[in-house]
């Protein structure tokens, strides 16, 4: 089994310092408390970012979809974006960490006065976690590709609970993930409440057909920051890009599929319930890569100055 976010090991993490709420101790010291509305509810925010070169990549979309998340939840940051970026730094600065790092920002609701679900029982304040992590993506996910598996769970509609929020609680793509694995692959692929096909548990999905890109419309997946990266960057290159529907009719006859975030940038996916995709050279899930690697390290440049 291979999961989307697996990471070499690396020694250093053993003694990465974490941030909770204004103090940045060692990991084993990095503690909240039970009665938190995270822990207690899922009730809470968060975000996953990384470290290319001294740049938070494309940290202004990050914080524009943490922000927007908070204000939907009336969930109150209690600082703005700098204060953010603050706290990110001193992390940072406190691990000595400067490429190749995954950044979790969490927050939360905060400490409740009983363990019962009303927001206002929250009565501290918020809490805010960051973790950074040495992070290299392992190379078997580049060469091997992940399998995926269609599961039962789907994604919801948005007004049960959107899934553009980024919420703690995470159960409906972990009841996904988990009927994947029961089926003998590494990760879910959902579908929406139409049948079409989504997004993965953990990642946004793209297929490659007969040299156009396609991916959801959007409507029931996160709306990921590389995910937009990839359609921008194959509108910008020449690369037909579409939004639309589709079935898992067309997803098995694909000639390359690929899944997107953060944490990976571009995976190739090599078997959908147990189906090969393609002939396994998938020339533009290539340059797509390629095109945002370039992309990264022209917006690390511009940084930089
Ligand atoms: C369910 C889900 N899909 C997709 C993504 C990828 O989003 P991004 O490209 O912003 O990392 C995430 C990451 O948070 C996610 O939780």
């Amino acid at each position: 089994m291979t999961t989307t976010h697996e990471a070499d090991e690396d020694v250093r993490n053993r003694d990465i310092k974490i941030y909770v709420n204004g103090e940045i101790v060692h990991r084993d010291a990095a503690k909240v408390s039970v009665y938190d509305a995270g822990f207690m509810l899922g009730d809470g925010i968060w975000e996953g970012m990384r470290l290319y070169d001294g740049v938070w990549a494309f940290f202004d979309e990050h914080m524009d979809r943490f922000f927007n998340s908070c204000k939907a939840i009336s969930l109150d940051v209690g600082m703005d974006v700098e204060g953010i970026r603050a706290a990110m730094r001193a992390t940072q600065e406190a691990n000595d960490m400067h490429a190749d790092v995954h950044c979790r920002l969490m927050l939360t609701r905060g400490i409740k006065d009983k363990p019962f679900q009303h927001p206002k029982l929250s009565t501290t304040g918020p809490t805010l976690v960051i973790i950074m992590e040495h992070s290299k993506p392992v190379d078997r996910l580049q060469t091997r590709g992940i399998r995926l598996a269609s599961v039962p769970q789907v994604r919801g509609l948005p007004h049960s609970q959107d899934p553009k929020l980024n919420s703690h609680s995470k159960l409906n793509c972990i009841i996904a993930c988990l009927q994947a694995e029961q089926a003998g692959a590494d990760e879910a692929l959902m579908l929406d409440p139409h049948g079409f096909v989504n997004t993965t548990n953990a990642c946004n999905f793209f297929i490659v057909r007969r040299g156009e890109v396609w991916t959801s419309t959007g409507d029931y997946c996160m709306n990921g920051v590389t995910r937009q990266k990839v359609i921008d960057l194959c509108r910008a290159n020449g690369i037909p890009v579409f939004e639309k529907n589709f079935s898992l009719y067309e997803t098995y006859g694909a000639d390359e599929a690929f899944l997107t975030g953060t944490f990976g940038a571009q995976t190739p996916v090599a078997e959908i319930d147990g189906k090969v995709i393609g002939s396994g050279e998938r020339p533009i899930t290539r340059r797509i890569q390629a095109l945002y690697k370039e992309a990264i390290r022209a917006h690390v440049a511009a940084l930089k100055g």
